[in-house]
């Protein structure tokens, strides 16, 4: 999708719709829907004098100019929510609610009057605004149906892909500040949409191998270096656990790592670790079959790095920045790792293998250990560790766990940010007991209770000495898409996150 921003009358600015933001409970449209609604004979602001239209987040309305009144063809009016409560997480709701009402009446094409967020009690900079607005119309304006033979556009009902979102702005000084905000949004987005689509395609499809070409195209479009190991090269590195994990199922294993070196050259990098689980059955320690098929989306951590990188590399952040995916399956046959087994880690550590199924822990230990050649500033990781984490926070909130304060604060103000929430668990010493092993240096599973906990333990076990967060993405990584800016399926987080983090922390 084409994000653009015109210096423009909007009564005059000819398209096929025209969204416009509408706060709830104010009395008089303000700003440019004041100025439509006067072209328009008071149509907009019958609406909601008459109480049809109260302006609640995401409640929409359609207003049909007379013929010649405005440029516009359609006027919808999208409803912002309270003006105290306006957020940049409002405004990327909105937006992408104004891309689907488009794509359900089989438009190409919308402008839109969202971002004017100075009407609010508790204004965003244009910027900010900007940036939320082209975030919500990328994200909501993405399908996933390239493996459907028969498009849903072709049976007259389904959306179609709207091409392109065009916001309008009439004041001079502010468009420079509104181009960079939706240049920077419209990257980030369409790295998590990048994300979304690597978790939604199949087990079939995404394998270890595509991943790493996956990310030997992002090497190749932004400059970045790129270091796939496979079998051979992790077998001389040691790489056990990662190796014992994929030596069930007939894909092989790779360990992708993608550098972004355009920090001071002496720079110490930011690294981001990601699960490339790319179908988790269990192993011998096999899975129920119903909802098995989820486990598609086991490589969701590892696709939001992927999609972070090829954004970081879009913005050409002066950063240094490594993104690392350890990707493997994890399935059952007569090669398999069994339960009993004791491996030995990259880092030296052995571990008893009490649950096969506890395979996600085992292939970051090795990647941790891994990256501590880089000497990292501090390291992130994504992973969808633990259905524990979803039984703790459900659908809203990913945990967050880590060895350094500072660090968990940054992600956490990151994640607010962007709409990307994380919640932290308590890493408290006496969970740790529970990983300990009777016959090896720790065992893979610590049991039901606090399973969160004990997996984020087990990782630290393998951290070196560096700021470290981890974060438990197995209720955040893919939904039913309830929110405007999602559909079923993967959502893609967190790949905002992790850039926003970058950001942050880039002069
Ligand atoms: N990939 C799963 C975790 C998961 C579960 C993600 C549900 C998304 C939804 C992970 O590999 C796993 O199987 N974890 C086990 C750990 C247990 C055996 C200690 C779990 O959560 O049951
Ligand atoms: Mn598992
Ligand atoms: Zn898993």
């Amino acid at each position: 999708m084409k994000i653009s921003v015109a210096r423009t009358d909007v009564t005059a600015f000819e398209t096929p719709l025209l969204a416009v933001m509408v706060l709830e409970g104010a009395n008089d449209l303000v700003g440019p829907a004041a100025r439509l609604d006067e072209r328009l004979g008071g149509q907009m602001s019958r609406l909601i004098q008459r109480g049809d239209f109260r302006g609640k987040l995401c409640e929409t309305a359609m207003v049909y100019p007379p013929a010649g009144a405005i440029g516009a063809e359609r006027v919808l009016l999208v409803g912002a929510g309270k003006a105290a409560e306006l957020d940049t997480e409002r405004l990327r709701r909105a937006a992408a609610t104004a891309v689907k009402q488009a794509a359900r009446l089989r438009l190409a094409n919308l402008a839109s009057t969202l971002h004017h967020a100075e009407l609010a009690t508790s204004p965003i900079a244009a910027a900010e605004a900007g940036r939320a607005v082209a975030e919500g119309a990328v994200l909501g304006a993405y399908v996933f149906d390239e493996l459907k033979s028969k498009k849903e556009e072709d049976n007259g009902e389904a959306p179609v892909h709207v091409q392109a979102f065009t916001v309008l702005e009439e004041s001079a000084d502010k468009i420079p500040a509104i181009e960079e905000g939706a240049r920077v949004g419209a990257t980030l987005a369409r790295g998590e949409n990048l994300a979304r689509t690597l978790g939604n395609l199949p087990g079939n499809v995404v394998t270890p191998e595509y991943l790493a070409r996956e990310a030997e195209r992002i090497a190749g479009d932004y400059g970045m270096k790129v270091t796939i190991l496979g079998p051979a090269e992790l077998e001389k590195e040691g790489m056990h656990a990662l190796l014992a994990v994929s030596r069930g199922s007939d894909a092989e294993p790779r360990l992708i790592v993608l550098e972004h070196r355009k920090g001071p050259p002496d720079g110490k990098p930011l690294v981001l670790l990601g699960k490339g689980l790319t179908f988790d059955a269990g192993g011998i320690s096999i899975k129920p079959a119903a909802g098995m098929e989820e486990m598609k989306f086991d490589m969701c951590g590892g696709a939001a790095v992927l999609g972070a990188m090829q954004a970081i590399g879009e913005l050409d952040l002066p950063a240094n920045v490594v993104g690392v995916v350890p990707s493997s399956e994890n399935l059952l046959s007569g090669s398999s790792m069994k339960p009993g087994d004791i491996l030995r880690s990259h880092l030296g550590k052995t571990i008893e293998v009490v649950n096969t199924d506890a395979e996600g822990r085992l292939i970051l230990a090795d990647a941790l250990s891994y990256l501590r050649r880089f000497e990292p500033a501090a390291v992130v990781d994504a992973a969808t560790l633990t259905g524990a984490c979803v039984i703790a926070l459900g659908h809203h909130a990913s945990g967050a766990m880590g060895n350094d304060e500072e660090l968990l604060k940054e992600v956490e103000a990151a994640g607010e940010r962007v709409g990307q929430r994380v919640w932290r668990l308590p890493m408290f010493e006496e969970y740790r007991e529970q990983i300990k092993s009777d016959y090896a240096d720790l065992k893979n599973s610590g049991g039901r209770p606090a399973g969160t906990i004990t997996a984020a333990w087990f990782l630290r076990e393998f951290v070196g000495d560096f700021p470290w967060v981890h974060l438990d993405i197995a209720g955040t990584a893919y939904g039913d898409g309830k929110l405007s800016y999602q559909v079923k399926g993967a959502t893609g987080a967190p790949t905002r996150l992790f850039v926003e983090w970058v950001r942050a922390r880039t002069p």
